[in-house]
């Protein structure tokens, strides 16, 4: 963990709140009924996917991975062990529940997801849910992976290539009405910034955007406050792990630090 996170964590810890801060009824049902539940120990519907989470964290193969850094540009490629990226890099088990809980919520059906990874978030966004998934992943390899154990998910294309290009074309030439997106694959302030001004134009009253890691360094900090302020958005939460941002007009603008 570096130093900047540190401090971001100790700034959150003592301006978080919870529900009885929040007046707007809205934001008091989004938050007792889909952020503050925490995932039992009993809840099975997600096991078969906790399992191959599992295999991933034992596995002991290494593949070659296209390094974008925090970048788009491909710096280098490096040999890294399966087991390793299971466990420093994809989603843990609350925020995956926590985010197929938002798309059950509100029936949302085009989803989508920057940074597949193993596709074990993957997994869970798509699981039991309406919707259609496109996930975006710029390495062959964690494509190739991820492709085979979602093989059995009909709602679930996976993009391989670039975001910087992907992204655009994908919504161009799909264009429809943009339900959800986890942000969640390079992360540098232009890139950030230039993915939201893009998703911003298929955004509707009811969309919501999560970018992740918003506290991981100065340039995802500023990028979020940027995000924050822009005229479209109504509202937005900030629970560490990912900032969401809410487009309804009918919203006062607000912004909340939660607990999660
Ligand atoms: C943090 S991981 C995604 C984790 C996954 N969303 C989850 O929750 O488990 C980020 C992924 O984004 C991919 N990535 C980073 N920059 C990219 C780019 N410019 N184009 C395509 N993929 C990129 C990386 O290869 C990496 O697999």
């Amino acid at each position: 963990m570096n130093f900047f996170i540190i401090k971001e964590w100790l700034k959150y810890f003592h301006l978080q709140t919870d529900e009885h801060s929040l007046h707007s009824p809205y934001f008091y049902k989004f938050y007792t009924e889909l952020i503050k539940p925490k995932h039992r120990r009993n809840n099975s519907a997600f096991d078969e996917i906790e399992k191959q989470r599992k295999v991933y964290l034992k596995s002991t193969e290494d593949i070659e991975m296209l390094d974008y850094g925090a970048g788009s540009k491909v710096l280098k490629i490096d040999r890294r062990r399966i087991s390793e990226i299971a466990a420093s890099s994809i989603s843990q088990k609350k925020f995956s529940i926590f985010l197929n809980r938002v798309i059950n919520h509100f029936s949302y059906k085009n989803v989508i997801e920057l940074g597949t990874s193993l596709g074990i978030n993957t997994a869970y966004i798509a699981h039991n849910t309406l919707s259609n998934i496109t996930s975006f992943e710029g390495d062959p390899s964690l494509c190739t992976i991820a492709n085979d154990h979602l093989r059995f998910y009909r709602n679930i294309k996976i993009i391989q290539g670039n975001i910087d290009d992907t992204l655009a074309l994908h919504l161009e030439e799909s264009n429809e009405p943009l339900d959800l997106a986890y942000i969640d694959a390079n992360h540098t302030y232009e890139a950030t910034l230039k993915y939201f001004e893009l998703m911003l134009n298929y955004c509707h009253a009811n969309s919501i955007l999560v970018f992740d890691d918003i506290h991981w360094s100065r340039e995802m900090k500023e990028a979020w406050e940027n995000i924050k302020r822009h005229p479209q958005v109504t509202a937005s939460m900030d629970i560490f792990d990912a900032g969401l941002v809410f487009f309804n007009p009918d919203f006062s603008k607000q912004h909340y630090i939660l607990n999660f």
